[in-house]
């Protein structure tokens, strides 16, 4: 029995319906089970991170975990939910980030960096996902382009390497269901790195009409699109993407080479997703 968490979300989805097609038993982790709608055929076990005292019945006759962590909300439980999972499981298969290191101590990297020690260190077989930024991060322009056809956005040049849930997914599987990864941090990105303006027209493409991107600069950005976030996280998402411009994200061939086919393009992404930005 495999145990996915995040089934409800984007890669814990798509790798609960990758291990469905697989034909192996999966049960899915969920906070509130009647607002989850998965798949038949999976078994459906409350539970949360932040409590690791509720994790007792998801985690019985488990082989391995799908690890999706609700990354700082629930890094107060981290230490006992990881030595729960070490001591009924087999193995671990973590969706961290690129860009993780030992050196990251704060923010989102540090809290990947923090839970990829707590398993190294715990005596599980693991592999850790180290995916760049996700194809569904731009659901976050969906409203605009429902609204008027327009992303409001900033350094349309930026180009980045996104990657398809479903390519993580396949990796995911892959992990936990073969000895291919043990012990791996494999880099997963899109297939090519492409500017937000080119994702903006391709999801144009999708929906059949023209998306425009409208550039905002760093006092809009701040004020219209990240009002609640402090000054300095918004500044180290703006120099991330500055730095995307002049140095594209970096692109591997890892997905093709573990799964036997291209990762899918951000064109096939928001073909996928076309429903969400009409
Ligand atoms: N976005 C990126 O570009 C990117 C890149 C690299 C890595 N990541 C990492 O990917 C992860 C997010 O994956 P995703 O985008 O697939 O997730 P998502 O679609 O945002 O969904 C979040 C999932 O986590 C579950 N969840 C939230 N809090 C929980 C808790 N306390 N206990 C149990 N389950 C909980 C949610 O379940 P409910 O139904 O209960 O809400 C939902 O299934 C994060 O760790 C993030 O750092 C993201």
């Amino acid at each position: 029995m495999i145990l996915v968490t995040g089934a409800t979300g984007k890669v814990g989805g798509s790798a609960l319906t990758s291990l469905l097609d697989k034909g192996v038993a999966v049960r899915a982790l969920v906070r509130d089970p009647r607002l989850a709608a998965l798949p038949s055929g999976v078994d459906v076990v409350p539970g949360d991170l932040a409590d690791p005292a509720s994790l007792g019945p998801a985690l019985d006759g488990v082989d391995s975990v799908f690890l999706v962590w609700p990354t700082i909300a629930a890094d107060h439980a981290a230490p006992a939910v990881i030595a729960q999972i070490a001591q009924r499981a087999r193995r671990v298969v973590y969706l961290s980030a690129n860009g993780v290191s030992s050196a990251a101590t704060e923010g989102i990297l540090g809290s990947h960096a923090m839970i990829e020690r707590l398993i190294s260190d715990a005596d599980i077989e693991w592999t850790f996902l180290r995916p760049t930024g996700f194809a569904a991060n731009t659901l976050g322009w969906a409203a605009g382009i429902r609204a008027d056809g327009v992303v409001r956005w900033f350094h349309p040049a930026a180009r980045r390497s996104l990657i398809h849930e479903q390519d993580i997914a396949a990796v995911a599987a892959l992990a936990l269901t073969s000895d291919r990864l043990l012990g791996q941090r494999p880099v997963l990105t899109g297939p090519a790195a492409i500017s937000q303006l080119e994702q903006a027209h391709a999801i144009g493409q999708a929906i059949g009409r023209p998306v425009r991107f409208e550039e905002l600069h760093a006092d809009a950005v701040r004020r219209e699109l990240f009002p609640g976030l402090p000054t300095p996280v918004v500044d180290g998402l703006l120099a991330a993407h500055a730095a995307f411009v002049t140095r594209p994200e970096l692109v591997t061939d890892t997905v093709a080479h573990l799964v036997g086919r291209s990762a899918r393009t951000f064109a096939e992404w928001a073909t996928d997703h076309a429903s969400d930005f009409r």
